[in-house]
């Protein structure tokens, strides 16, 4: 059977002084999950919010919380961000040690939670390869991590093949996420190199009729739904 598409606003394109409302907005439009993105300054030049404003956010929508770590040394903040709420927490293969790698998936697992490894425009898709039958998602980004609103890297999609043709040939349930740049000029190529998740930031919190722009990337992800 074919897999369903999922779209995941981030809420990093939505009005910080809103919250709740937002969340609960893209949740009536049809979202699958909402995509929080955690910024530390450090891995990425830009700074957002922490485990506190996920906490605060959890109880104004039913949505699954992606949260995408983009913070260096995440193990130090996995405990903080499993007790506030979200239920899959990506790390940043470029910003673990390998030695504490394997430990954190395991600590994120133990804690009932799904695990993700994320992969920069620079590094290349076999990085992921050994872990993949660790984790729950793979994404790979197809714009530098730090801000929404960029251009979509046409060079990452070689990549998103390379993992979906990896993932395949081993059998693997790994959802493959593209984040970046996602809108519905670029959905399209992303979904035919082989992702079935999409983060989309300004496309949709940007776009005067949110639900539209959900129901129109979700369209030219998956012409034909299954
Ligand atoms: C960028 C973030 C993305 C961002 C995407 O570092 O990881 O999730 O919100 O925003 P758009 O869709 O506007 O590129
Ligand atoms: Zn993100």
């Amino acid at each position: 059977m074919k897999k369903r598409i999922l779209l995941a606003p981030s809420i990093l394109s939505s009005d910080f002084a809103r919250l709740g409302e937002e969340a609960r907005r893209v949740e009536q439009g049809g979202a699958d999950w909402l995509h929080l993105d955690v910024m530390d300054g450090i891995f990425v030049p830009n700074l957002t919010f922490g485990a506190a404003v996920i906490a605060a956010l959890r109880p104004h929508t039913a949505l699954f919380f992606d949260v995408h770590l983009m913070i260096t040394q995440p193990e130090r903040y996995l405990d903080d961000f499993i007790r506030a709420g979200a239920d899959l927490l990506t790390l940043h293969l470029e910003a673990c040690g390998e030695a504490g790698l394997p430990e954190a998936l395991k600590t994120i697992r133990a804690a009932g939670k799904k695990t993700g490894l994320s992969i920069k425009p620079g590094t290349p898709a076999e990085g992921l390869f050994s872990y993949l039958e660790q984790i729950d998602l793979a994404l790979v980004m197809t714009v530098e991590p730090g801000f929404g609103g960029q251009r979509f890297l046409p060079e990452t999609l070689p990549k998103i093949k390379a993992l979906r043709e990896e993932i395949s040939r081993r059998g693997l349930d790994v959802i493959l996420q593209a984040d970046g740049g996602i809108n519905e000029e670029t959905i399209a190529g992303a979904a035919r190199a082989g992702a079935d998740c999409f983060v989309a930031g300004s496309a949709v919190f940007g776009a005067s009729d949110p639900a539209q722009a959900i129901a129109r990337l979700r369209q030219r992800a998956d012409p034909i739904p299954q």
